[in-house]
Order: C-alpha cells, then structure tokens, then sequence
C-alpha cells in the first residue's frame, strides 16, 4: 500500500526481439500473382483493422469469442488440473483477454505473453500485471512463427512449457502452414511441454455464413479496410466502391472463404504494378478452417502432438484441445 491507501503495481516487463518487418511489397506481389488472388490474412491487421476485429468478436453472429470465454471460465478448474505446473506461454497474445481464468486458477501461475505489435503487449501485459498483481509476467515482442528458440528468462529457465493458442486461429492458416506451425510450437515448448488450443467445428452453412457476414456489416468493413490499407502503405488505387464483400463455406476444403469481388473489369496500380481484374474476380482476404475433433487431432499427431483431453461447449461448435507430445 501507498500513502493514498493504493496498491502499486509494478508494470511487467517487456523483451523486444526486434522482429524484422516482413516483406509485404513482395508478398502483395506474389498474392496478386496468384490465380485466384490471395493475400495473407495478417494483413488485414492494421490499426483499423484490429480495432474492427474486435468488434468483430462482439457481433451476434459471430460467437467463437464468446463461447470459447464461457468454455475458459466453466472449465479452468479441470484445465488448470491437467495443464499442472509449467509457465503459460500465449502465442499472438493480442488484447490477451482470455488468459485470466487460467492465472485464477493454476496452482502457481506465471504467464509469457508472445505478440508481434509491442504497444498491444505492453498495454495488454500492464492490464493483466494490475490484475494479478502476483502473478510472474512478461511480454516478448516476437514473430512466433519465427522464433528458433523462447528467450532466455528466468521465467522460461525450465525445459517444458505450456502452450496457449486460443481463438481457433489455427484456422487462418492453410493445412501445411497449419502444421508447420504446431511442428514449431512443440519445439518451442520443449520435450514435455503441452499445448491448450482454441479450435472452431463445423456447423450449418448458414450459421458459418452469417458469422463471417454480419448484418451490421463490421465483417464487409473490416475485409475493405485491406484495400485501404493496401493504397496507403502500397501506394495503390484501389476504389472501394468497386469491390463487394463475400463470405462462402467450401465444404471440399472445410473453410470459409472470405473475399472482395470486383463488381467490374477494371485495373488497379499498387506496388508499382498493374493489376487487372475482371467483372466477379474474387481477391481473397482470409479462409477460416473450421475442424472437426477426429480431422484436428489427425493435423495435430502429424505435426507430433496426441490429445491428452478436450473440452467443448453445450452445442459442440468448439473445442478446447489440451495436446501433448506424441513422444
Ligand atoms: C482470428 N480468426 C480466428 C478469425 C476467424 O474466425 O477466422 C478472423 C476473422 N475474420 C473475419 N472474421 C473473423
């Protein structure tokens, strides 16, 4: 306690390992390249475009956020119990909100956010730090779908960890990179570390349409705001109004696939390019893969994971997988 009677925290501490910036002029002009155009869904994440995210999250329609929160709070008793001991490493931390019933209930918490945006971290780790003021934190500013090795920390000084994705953001990744990434995060876990992940199921059509297609429109806006972004840093002209926003379930790859169809021919200069478009061309933004329990522990166990335990919601729309190493 201070003389004015509050407590003071101390602000968790922040590593920055400098990730270098990623290439996006030649991953634009590789996506364009491609038939049909696609561009990695990460760059939808502006300021803009996180902050619309998360609005997002909030829609009716779109209940993965809240599901998978009330799934955390019912079941951190259990989870906590099979995770036992071992620092919590949260990969793409974001807004890290949906750690906290895990640090109120794990035995002797200690929590490692991973993000690649250091001002989200700092912010998210500082709200977290005041509330759980004894809980051992650190954020790592980092790509970690780069990172040879976790940091050197006395945080991280033993050889397993416990992994957190949440989110089912798995999901935006193609299979192989799906897999590539798992094969990474058991190495970054050590031999005997565990993995608690987020992953969204199938379910109707409709239901996945309208999820990633809101009546209030927040999903059309935030694909759009790709286009903005892209005239700003790319020094495109791309024209808003001649892009309508599509989200359609292909059942043959079990994803939703997010796009922007030009509503004419028309061409577009970026990246000091030109870039031709014809009438109901589809640029896609992002896909959303969307796993049954069976097919997601099959992509886990090729990437050298088994499943320890799952749990899941009333409805069964999605599964938290707790995963250990297969050997
Ligand atoms: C971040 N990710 C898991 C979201 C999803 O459901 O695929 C991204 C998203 N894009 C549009 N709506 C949600």
């Amino acid at each position: 306690m201070n003389s004015r009677g509050t407590t003071s925290v101390t602000a968790a501490p922040l590593l920055d390992l400098h990730p270098a910036p990623a290439d996006m002029r030649q991953l634009v002009i590789d996506g364009l390249s491609r038939n049909p155009k696609q561009l990695p869904a990460w760059f939808l994440y502006d300021a803009e475009g996180s902050r619309l995210f998360d609005l997002i999250c909030q829609q009716p329609e779109y209940t993965l956020t809240a599901t998978e929160t009330a799934l955390l709070e019912r079941e951190a008793p259990a989870i906590a119990a099979a995770l036992g001991p071992g620092t919590l490493v949260e990969f793409g931390a974001g807004s890290a909100r949906k750690v906290a019933p895990l640090l109120q209930t794990l035995a002797q918490p200690a929590y490692v956010a991973l993000d690649i945006s250091a001002e989200h971290l700092e912010a998210a780790c500082a709200r977290l730090q005041g509330q759980f003021p004894a809980v051992p934190i650190l954020g790592v500013c980092c790509d970690y779908s780069q990172l040879e090795a976790l940091p050197e920390h006395p945080l991280l000084s033993g050889t397993a960890h416990l992994g957190f994705f949440p989110g089912s953001s798995l999901g935006n990744f193609e299979p192989a990179a799906a897999r590539n990434l798992l094969a990474q995060f058991r190495r970054l876990l050590g031999p005997g570390g565990k993995l608690l992940i987020g992953i969204d199921q199938p379910k109707a059509v409709e239901r996945l349409e309208a999820a990633y297609d809101d009546v209030a429109g927040v999903s059309a806006a935030f694909a759009l705001n790709l286009l903005r972004r892209l005239n700003r840093d790319l020094a495109g002209n791309f024209d808003l109004e001649a892009f309508t926003y599509r989200a359609s379930w292909k059942p043959e790859h079990s994803h939703i696939e997010m796009a922007l169809v030009s509503q004419r021919p028309q061409q577009v200069e970026l990246a000091g390019r030109v870039w031709a478009f014809e009438a109901g061309e589809a640029l896609i933004t992002e896909t959303s893969a969307k796993y049954s329990p069976e097919a997601f522990l099959d992509l886990a166990g090729s990437a050298g994971w088994q499943g320890a335990e799952r749990w899941s919601d009333p409805a069964g729309d999605l599964s938290l997988h707790l995963l250990v190493q297969a050997d």
